[in-house]
């Protein structure tokens, strides 16, 4: 079978943030197939989205599951190029900047007749320890269509010698998501009295390797959050991501009582956790972005960010993660009247992508 499009995918943010592109494909009746490469495959990180994004089932799931770097980008490229000599498409999308993008883009951009573009193009932390930095500064310099979310992300492609005319600003499709979503999430999610907050709350995401494969950060991290949380009088509910509560267990952290570990959540429930929060304390991407959407403080446990804008715009600040630090953060976070520019764009990302792939509005 033969499909125009493909996508390829494997994490949580991928479908969450490639969702509204797929529904505008289906909007154009743009002929595609989604190719998940199983990366992520627990039913809370993977099949939840596809169900609550409303989302068709991917034609092709490579399976290809957890391990180190080498082995499971290195099955990810095999298993892609298969499917993609059977495909043929004209054009393969990746979006962001996982194993599963690095390994989607090798496998398309080496194939006659096959062009890449790359969702959320432009990116950078500037720090070449991180597995992710790593993916999509490789992935951009391979691809074929770029679309940077912001001027900044364009600025950075054209400094690093990447042709204009492959460039299209987009905004980012996190935008899109979180406008399709965000009214629906607050009429159908009971999340809030279902995990007993109803006071003022904060909120905690933490899973990059940097920050929780180290006993000793992801110790100080935990501490930095819990103190911050008693000074400011607040709970804090943190959906524990599978890769952290496998370090929990396995460095054998007790996690500070004023830290409520919880399931990681589906996306409506996500999001009006993330609206509702007082304050977010975070180390994921995505995070960062949609707090700054939500007019919701945010603080970065890390020690650079490669969402520059949202600490432009006054959404976040980087803390690292020293005590003394985030308590620092949050109190002169917490001061601030919401009120900032979304630097992200207008919400209509994907239409601009297909625009630019010529798959015109029928
Ligand atoms: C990956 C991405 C990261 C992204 C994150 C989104 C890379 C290098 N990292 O990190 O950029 O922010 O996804 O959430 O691509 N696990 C499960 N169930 C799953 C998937 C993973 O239990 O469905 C556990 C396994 O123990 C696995 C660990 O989590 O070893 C890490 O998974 P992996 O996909 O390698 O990286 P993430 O930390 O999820
Ligand atoms: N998310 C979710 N449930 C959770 C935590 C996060 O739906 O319990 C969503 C969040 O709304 C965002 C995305 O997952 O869209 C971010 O993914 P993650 O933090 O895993 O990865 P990153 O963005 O850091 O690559």
């Amino acid at each position: 079978m033969s499909s125009t499009l493909n996508f390829v995918l494997g994490t949580r943010p991928e479908i969450i943030k490639l969702s509204p592109v797929i529904r505008e494909c289906q909007r154009r009746d743009v002929p595609f197939s989604l190719i998940h490469t199983g990366q992520h495959y627990s039913d809370e990180l993977d099949s939840v989205f596809f169900e609550q994004l409303e989302l068709p089932t991917p034609e092709y799931n490579l399976c290809v599951g957890s391990s180190t770097h080498g082995e499971q980008t290195g099955k990810m490229i095999a298993e892609i190029e298969a499917v993609l000599e059977e495909e043929r498409p004209e054009v393969v999308l990746v979006q962001g900047d996982t194993n599963s993008v690095l390994a989607g883009t090798i496998a398309a951009t080496k194939m006659d007749g096959i062009e890449v573009g790359h969702v959320e193009a432009g990116l950078r932390s500037f720090d070449r320890n991180m597995p992710e930095e790593v993916n999509r500064r490789l992935a951009d310099h391979a691809a074929d269509y770029l679309f940077p979310p912001t001027k900044t992300s364009e600025n950075q492609l054209i400094a690093e010698g990447l042709p204009e005319e492959w460039i299209t600003v987009t905004g980012n499709t996190i935008v899109d998501a979180v406008t399709q979503n965000v009214e629906i999430a607050h009429e159908r999610s009971d999340v809030l009295s279902e995990l007993g907050l109803e006071e003022r709350f904060g909120l905690l995401t933490a899973h990059r390797a940097e920050n929780v494969d180290d006993c000793e950060r992801f110790l100080s991290l935990l501490d930095a959050v819990s103190k911050t949380a008693k000074q400011q009088g607040l709970a804090v509910v943190y959906p524990i991501h599978p890769r952290a509560e496998k370090q929990i267990s396995e460095f054998g952290i007790d996690v500070p009582e004023e830290i409520q570990l919880v399931e990681p959540q589906d996306f409506l429930d996500f999001l009006v956790l993330e609206d509702e929060a007082e304050i977010v304390f975070t180390d994921s991407g995505g995070v960062q972005e949609e707090t700054c959407i939500l007019q919701t403080p945010c603080v970065t446990l890390r020690d650079n960010t490669e969402r520059p804008e949202t600490v432009e715009v006054g959404a976040n600040q980087i803390v690292g993660i020293e005590p003394s630090d985030v308590a620092t953060g949050v109190r002169e976070m917490l001061k601030i009247e919401p009120e900032w520019e979304n630097p992200f764009g207008d919400g209509t990302a994907a239409q601009r992508i297909l625009d630019k792939l010529g798959y015109d509005q029928k």
